[in-house]
C-alpha cells in the first residue's frame, strides 16, 4: 500500500472554489487506484492566510509543504489586499513557497484542446493541435534579485530598482530540463532571451549554447531574442517545442501561449526542483496558471479545468501515475467534445455549466475511464 501525502492550497478568490473539484478527482483516485491513496492535508497561503495569521504563509504551513509528496496550489491575491505593505502581501507566500523549495523548473504547457480551436483569439489553423511546454525559471533572476527597493532622492523624486540576477549554475540547470523535456517531445529548445540589452541575456545565451553543446547536442537549439519570441507565438506558434526563458520573460510569454488555447483557464503548470537522488523524486507543487480571478470569485462560474490538469500533472511528474493522468486528460477532453463550456470558454451551441457540474461531469468521466 502506498500513501502519498498532498498538501492542498486553495489560495484566494475562485483557488476555493476550483481546489474543492479537484478534491472531488482526489476521492475517484482514492476508491479506484487500488494500492495507492492520497492522504489530503489543507492550510491557508495569501490573503486568506494574511486575513487569519498576518503573513502570506505561516512556518506551520511550511513545514506541511516540506512534509508533503506534492503541492496543490489554487490561487493568491486580490484588491482586498491592495493596500497591505509589500513584503507581506499576497503573492509573498507563493514566491516563498517557489523560493524555499528551490521549485527552479516551472513547466507551462500550452496544448489547444481540439474543442477548444475556435475559442482561441487566434486562427483555428494557427492552434489546431498546438503543443507547447515554456519552461520558466522560477527562483531567480527580477522576481528575486537584489537590490529590489524604491528610495527618495529628493525634490520629491524618487527612484525604483529591481534587479536582474542570474548565475552560470541557475541558467544550466533549467536550460538542462528543458533538453530532457524537449527530448521526450519534438527535440526542440527555443531559448528566449535578451542578449541584445541585458548582462543576463548574454549569460543565458552563452550558458545554453555551452549546456546544450555538453549536454544535449541531439536537441535541436534556437536562440530567439524575447521580444521575437512573443511576437512569433503570435505569427506562427506551432513552431515552437519547448521554450526555456528567465523568470520574468516566463511570465509575460505564459500568459501569451496560456490565452492562445482558448482560456486562461485551461493550462495546468508543475514547479520542480532538484531530483534527489536517495528517492529519484523531486520536491513539486502544482497550480494553475491562471490567477484569483477576484471579478468572479465566489459565484460557482469559474473554470476548475486548469487546476484538475495541475493534478493530472501531479501524477504525472511525482507519482509515475501517468495511466491515471491520462486518464484525466482524456476526461477533460471528453467533457469539452461534449459541448461542456463555463462561462470563460462558452460557444454558441455550447451547454453553459458551473464550477461544480463542470467538476462533476470531469469526475463522472474520470470515474468511468477507471473502472
Ligand atoms: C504566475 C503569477 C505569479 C507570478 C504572481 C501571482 C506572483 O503571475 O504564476 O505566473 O508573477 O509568477
Ligand atoms: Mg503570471
Amino acid at each position: 500500500m502506498t500513501t502519498h501525502k498532498l498538501l492542498l492550497l486553495p489560495g484566494d478568490g475562485i483557488g476555493v472554489e476550483i481546489m474543492s473539484e479537484v478534491e472531488r478527482i482526489i476521492a475517484i483516485l482514492n476508491a479506484k487506484c487500488g494500492g495507492t491513496t492520497f492522504e489530503v492535508e489543507h492550510d491557508l497561503v495569501g490573503g486568506s492566510a494574511i486575513d487569519a495569521h498576518g503573513v502570506a504563509i505561516t512556518d506551520a504551513a511550511m513545514a506541511k509543504a516540506a512534509a508533503a509528496d506534492a503541492i496543490i496550489l489554487g490561487a493568491v491575491g486580490g484588491p482586498k489586499w491592495d493596500d497591505v505593505p509589500y513584503e507581506i502581501r499576497p503573492e509573498a507566500g507563493l514566491l516563498r513557497l517557489r523560493k524555499d523549495f528551490d521549485l527552479f523548473a516551472n513547466l507551462r504547457p500550452a496544448i489547444c484542446y481540439p474543442a477548444l480551436a475556435e475559442a482561441s483569439s487566434l486562427k483555428r489553423e494557427l492552434v489546431e493541435g498546438l503543443d507547447i511546454m515554456i519552461v520558466r525559471e522560477l527562483t531567480s533572476g527580477t522576481y528575486f534579485g537584489e537590490p529590489k527597493e524604491i528610495s527618495d532622492i529628493g525634490n520629491g523624486q524618487k527612484r525604483a530598482v529591481d534587479t536582474t540576477v542570474y548565475t552560470t549554475a541557475e541558467i544550466e540547470r533549467v536550460i538542462k530540463s528543458a533538453c530532457d523535456l524537449a527530448r521526450k517531445r519534438s527535440n526542440k529548445v527555443s531559448m528566449a532571451a535578451k542578449w541584445n540589452v541585458m548582462k543576463s541575456g548574454v549569460l543565458w545565451r552563452d550558458v545554453t549554447i555551452a549546456t546544450h553543446k555538453d549536454y544535449a547536442p541531439d536537441v535541436e537549439l534556437d536562440l530567439i531574442l524575447a521580444d521575437n519570441c512573443a511576437m512569433q507565438l503570435i505569427r506562427n506558434p506551432k513552431q515552437f517545442d519547448v521554450i526555456a526563458t528567465d523568470n520574468l520573460f516566463g511570465d509575460v510569454l505564459s500568459d501569451e501561449a496560456a490565452m492562445m488555447t482558448g482560456s486562461l483557464g485551461m493550462l495546468p503548470s508543475a514547479s520542480l526542483g532538484a531530483v534527489d537522488p536517495a528517492t529519484g523524486r523531486s520536491k513539486a507543487m502544482y497550480e494553475p496558471v491562471h490567477g484569483s480571478a477576484p471579478d468572479i470569485s465566489g459565484q460557482g462560474i469559474a473554470n476548475p479545468i486548469a487546476t484538475i490538469a495541475s493534478l493530472a500533472m501531479a501524477l504525472r511528474y511525482s507519482f509515475d501515475m501517468g495511466t491515471q493522468a491520462d486518464a484525466i486528460e482524456a476526461a477533460i477532453a471528453q467533457v469539452l467534445d461534449d459541448g461542456l463550456r463555463t462561462a470563460d470558454i462558452m460557444q454558441d451551441g455550447a451547454t453553459k455549466v458551473g464550477t461544480e457540474d463542470m467538476g462533476k461531469a470531469i469526475a463522472a468521466q474520470v470515474e468511468a475511464k477507471l473502472a
